[in-house]
């Protein structure tokens, strides 16, 4: 699919509600999976990416129906689940992969676990290694990636005290979930912010989980081993409502309103960077979806008039999927914009340090690749040349080229778009709502 954006002829003006948030929206199903108990989960967002791991716990035992307005999931709990009759297809998540892992390590049965192109390249040894040193059997294809064969696990898993070498909630995840299988106390350190949402959701459903500073404990001596929860609330996403705020803050807007956003700090690090750019983003309506605080986010004038910043340390992890649209938003700021600490871009759904740098320079923005992160040269005087944008079938890259696009001096053309639809199948349709001239083409 290839997107085709026209620059914004007016200030984008209306109110969206964004899709559920993606990291919260696979959480709610995979710990569902676990619990004793029925549990609705409301919310949930429309992307490809959480119907793998709907497909995925449904393919484990778990059954899966609509309920009304929610999604009614019956688990397994921790030991009743079935070992699958093929092979899962974890498609384009690596969320679904490695949270997978983590919750398959202590089973004693064995699955297969693959994906498409993209998540056949990405690191697993990131959570194989601290798996295997809990006992689990794992084996990857030679590189650490996919396809992965799990289990049968020989026996309990062994506690472990293990402190990430790089700040991921997905490692962090994976080893939470394991240690739910493990006799004793299981202790993670991370070095930076990463999402806490495992941690505010698994404490829901009962498990014994503390969390002290950077390390997070799960202890089991005298734990029955049964989860139950009632329902999970799926905000929405902010990483999906990023791409929105930004077409308002560089192409202008009326009043653009986003109810409903997750505002949880750890997933608020796009909005601390565009306040120190000088853009204005308002949160109203302060609320909370179960453990998750939200607002809603709201844009009004502008353009808005942006000075460079730097992006570096724990704003890095707290905006990591967020710095594509912090490159374009930078584009339009005075200044060169620095993004340091974020190395982890280069093994998301593309090396987005080098698909973002190209994205900008199809615009005829100058941006330097560097190893951790980029710089991008802000030029708030001119606009963008229109561009042709290959987007390496990253939705990320896709979407934030299509906001590069409203600030262009003619149509921009977006291929390899596809996979949009693994985050916000709705975007063109949201961006439209709110006034640009976007089409989809196949
Ligand atoms: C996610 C964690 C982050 C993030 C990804 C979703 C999650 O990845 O980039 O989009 O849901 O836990 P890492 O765990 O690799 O940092």
């Amino acid at each position: 699919m290839r997107l085709v954006v026209e620059p914004a002829a007016r200030p984008l003006a209306g109110s969206v509600t964004v899709p559920g948030d993606k990291s919260i929206g696979h959480r709610a199903l995979l710990f569902s999976l676990l619990s004793h108990t029925r549990v609705r989960v409301r919310g949930l967002g429309d992307g490809a990416d959480n119907g793998r791991s709907a497909r995925a716990i449904a393919a484990l035992g778990a059954t899966v129906e609509r309920d009304g307005d929610a999604i009614a999931i019956t688990g397994t709990g921790l030991v009743g689940m079935r070992a699958p009759a093929a092979p899962i297809d974890c498609g384009n998540s690596g969320t679904t992969i490695r949270l997978l892992c983590g919750l398959l390590a202590g089973q004693r049965f064995r699955t297969t676990l693959f994906g498409d192109d993209s998540l056949s390249k990405r690191p697993m040894r990131r959570v194989i290694e601290p798996l295997e040193r809990m006992g689990a059997v794992i084996e990857a294809a030679a590189g650490g990636t996919p396809p992965l064969h799990i289990g049968p696990a020989p026996g309990p898993l062994r506690p472990i005290r293990y402190t990430l070498p790089m700040a991921s909630a997905q490692v962090k995840t994976a080893l939470l979930l394991a240690a739910l299988c493990a006799d004793g106390a299981t202790a993670v350190t991370e070095p930076g912010p990463s999402r806490d949402h495992s941690e505010r959701m698994l404490a829901y459903l009962g498990a014994p989980l503390v969390v002290a500073g950077r390390t997070t404990t799960v202890d089991t001596r005298g734990w029955d081993r049964r989860l139950a929860g009632a329902s999970f609330d799926v905000p929405g996403d902010p990483s999906s409502s990023a791409f929105l705020v930004a077409a308002a803050v560089v192409a202008g807007a009326c009043e653009l309103r986003l109810p409903g956003v997750c505002t949880n700090p750890t997933r608020t690090g796009f909005l601390d960077a565009i306040a120190a750019m000088g853009g204005e983003v308002a949160r109203e309506d302060a609320s909370s979806a179960g453990p998750e605080p939200t607002a809603t986010l709201v844009v009004r004038g502008g353009p808005h008039e942006l000075r460079a910043t730097e992006i570096a340390g724990e704003l890095a992890v707290r905006s990591i999927d967020e710095l594509p649209v912090l490159a374009v938003i930078a584009a339009r700021a005075r200044g060169t914009t620095v993004v340091r600490d974020a190395e982890e871009l280069r093994v998301k759904e593309s090396d987005r340090i080098a698909t973002t740098c190209a994205m900008l320079r199809a615009f005829g923005i100058a941006c330097e690749a560097r190893p951790d992160g980029f710089a991008v040269e802000g030029r708030p005087d001119r606009p963008l040349e229109p561009g042709r944008v290959h987007a390496q079938g990253d939705h990320r890259i896709a979407m934030a080229a299509a906001i590069a696009g409203l600030v262009a001096t003619g149509p921009t053309t977006i291929d390899d778009a596809d996979n949009v639809a693994t985050s916000y199948p709705g975007f063109a349709a949201a961006l439209a709502r709110i006034g640009a001239t976007i089409r989809e083409q196949s």
